[in-house]
């Protein structure tokens, strides 16, 4: 117990995994309603007239309705100050949403209940569980004609490979969709639709039992109360050791636009899910409530703001207590910051932030002295590990159109590069450089924002490799020895890092059955 326990312990840092329109934008919006951090309903989902919502910045979201950045809302709620931190939807930006899912404690996993499990909830649960991230679920669009809440509950198991445990079940769906029975309360919350409705005025009916349902509520009670006795003999217990190792997820149904269901599955947030805790460094373990502050940057944004044109780093508070004006170093390169105007978020307003805790996120404007994974302390040597980079599927050369603006090119690429939003190699023979990209979609992106903020009209084209590995050696000998035999084919990243590039498949093979000593790697972790 330190002086800053109470501070971890009434944080909750959390992200919302969903499909595209599963309704991740819609159930924001009513989460921060709730905490009074925006007051109107429909602000958020107006912002997305273009559909672009409070936490999307930049232009070409508007132009594509994608999330392509990613943002950090921070709330008070009960006792408690919740982080949401916001993921892009679009499957192309995986590699990015990865990244923000390494500064989270939990996750909420929005399912549209007439889609089941969606490809891009599937691979999202995927990269919670391998770093076991206690997951909630909530089951949308109950408003809608959906599929039976025992195949969902079905589905969900055997997809995402976790007990489910209900806490809420729902009566009826679509046009008859009277509420939920809240198996935990033992009572009923009545639906009633409306999107500005404050949940304070539901109907409560008592029990589970209650002779009003079968008179209220008829066959959709039935058929709700044969489930539940089904659920109940069937489903595991919650266990809160399950729970908090990923393995078990509580559910709840709702509908998100009615605003039902929604503060059910925030209380639950701030009851179930974890504090901060300790986070693992290289050289040791950090506890939170250690009084030294430590960070983490796990996602860079330039631009974000037009009127701004700066570059934020976000750090993921591990550990301590941030004041604005403190001495920091970046471990890294041993440089010392000392952010004065660092910012906080909160929903699409830029905050000046004066003190953050662990859990807490914060947002520090600067001039490529942070990298993703930099870790930053008061000058403690830590390095924090986890934070994946994934080897790119897919490349292309790029080239600017007119030659007098190679340096803006190459200018902009960098900043993109070590922002993450795409990667960028540096051939060791030969002055093209490569792009690669775990999307398409990127490609895309880069080259609007090359052209919209750096002033650049690149030339991307077709390149021939197609897969890539990061190379390292025990042996720096043999590893030179490698990248010498093999300069046609290798190239450096952004953080210098060595890679090998290849056509096909079986060539890497017969790489690496050349290469014994070299080992070859699809997936980068910042250390
Ligand atoms: P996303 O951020 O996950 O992409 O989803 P978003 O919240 O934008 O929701 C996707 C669509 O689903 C939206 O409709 C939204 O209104 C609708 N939706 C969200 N929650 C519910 C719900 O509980 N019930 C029903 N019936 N619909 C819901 P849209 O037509 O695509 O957009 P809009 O024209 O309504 O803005």
């Amino acid at each position: 117990m330190s002086d800053l326990t109470p501070q971890v312990r009434r944080r909750r840092t959390f992200a919302i995994i969903s499909h595209p329109d599963a309704g991740k934008t819609t159930l924001t919006e009513k989460l921060l309603l709730f905490s009074g951090a925006i007051q109107i309903a429909g602000s958020v989902k107006a912002r997305k007239a273009s559909r672009h919502a409070t936490s999307d910045w930049m232009e070409i979201e508007k132009q594509r309705g994608i999330s392509v950045a990613s943002s950090v809302m921070q709330m008070e709620y009960r006792d408690c100050v919740i982080n949401l931190l916001d993921t892009p939807g679009h499957q192309d930006f995986s590699e990015d949403t990865y990244r923000v899912l390494t500064a989270v404690d939990a996750a909420l996993m929005v399912i549209d209940a007439a889609n089941g499990v969606e490809p891009q909830t599937r691979r999202l649960l995927q990269v919670c569980r391998a770093r076991n991230t206690p997951i909630l679920t909530f089951v949308n669009k109950m408003d809608r004609e959906v599929q039976e809440p025992l195949s969902l509950m079905d589905e969900i198991e055997r997809e995402l490979g976790m007990s489910v445990v209900p806490f809420t079940w729902p009566v009826g769906m679509g046009k008859a969709f009277h509420g939920v029975m809240d198996l935990r309360e033992e009572q009923m919350r009545v639906f009633s639709p409306g999107e500005d409705r404050k949940t304070l005025d539901d109907e409560i009916i008592d029990g589970l039992q209650n002779p009003v349902y079968a008179e209220r509520f008829g066959a959709e009670y039935e058929h709700a109360r044969h489930d539940i006795e089904l659920v109940q003999m069937a489903a595991p217990s919650f266990d809160e050791a399950e729970f908090l190792s990923g393995k078990q997820t509580p559910m709840f149904f709702g509908s998100a636009i009615n605003n039902f269901g929604v503060r059910e599955v925030l209380d639950a947030l701030v009851d179930l899910a974890p504090p901060p805790s300790n986070r693992t460094a290289i050289q040791r373990e950090v506890k939170p409530d250690e009084s030294k502050f430590s960070g983490v940057v796990f996602k860079i944004q330039a631009n974000m703001d037009p009127a701004h044109r700066d570059r934020i780093a976000f750090v993921r508070v591990a550990s301590g207590h941030f004041e604005r004006g403190m001495r920091l170093k970046v471990v890294r390169s041993g440089k010392e910051l000392r952010p004065n105007t660092v910012v906080s978020f909160l929903s699409q307003r830029r905050e000046l932030l004066d003190e953050a805790f662990a859990g807490d996120i914060i947002g520090i404007p600067n001039h490529g002295v942070l990298q993703l994974g930099d870790t930053l302390t008061e000058g403690e040597a830590l390095q924090f590990t986890g934070l994946p980079f994934f080897a790119p599927e897919m490349f292309r050369t790029v080239e600017v159109a007119d030659p007098l603006r190679t340096k803006q090119l190459k200018a902009g690429l960098q900043q993109l590069g070590e922002e993450g939003a795409i990667q960028v190699f540096r051939p060791v023979a030969g002055s093209m450089l490569l792009l690669g990209a775990v999307g398409q979609l990127q490609f895309e992106v880069v080259a609007h924002r090359l052209e919209h903020e750096y002033g650049v009209k690149a030339r991307i084209a077709p390149s021939r490799f197609q897969v890539a590995r990061w190379v390292t050696c025990d042996d720096a000998n043999e590893l030179k020895r490698f990248i010498d035999g093999n300069s046609h084919r290798v190239a450096h990243d952004a953080v210098d890092a060595p890679t090998v590039l290849v056509e096909y498949a079986p060539e890497l093979r017969a790489i690496e059955a050349n290469w014994p000593k070299i080992k070859f790697h699809a997936l980068r972790e910042h250390a």
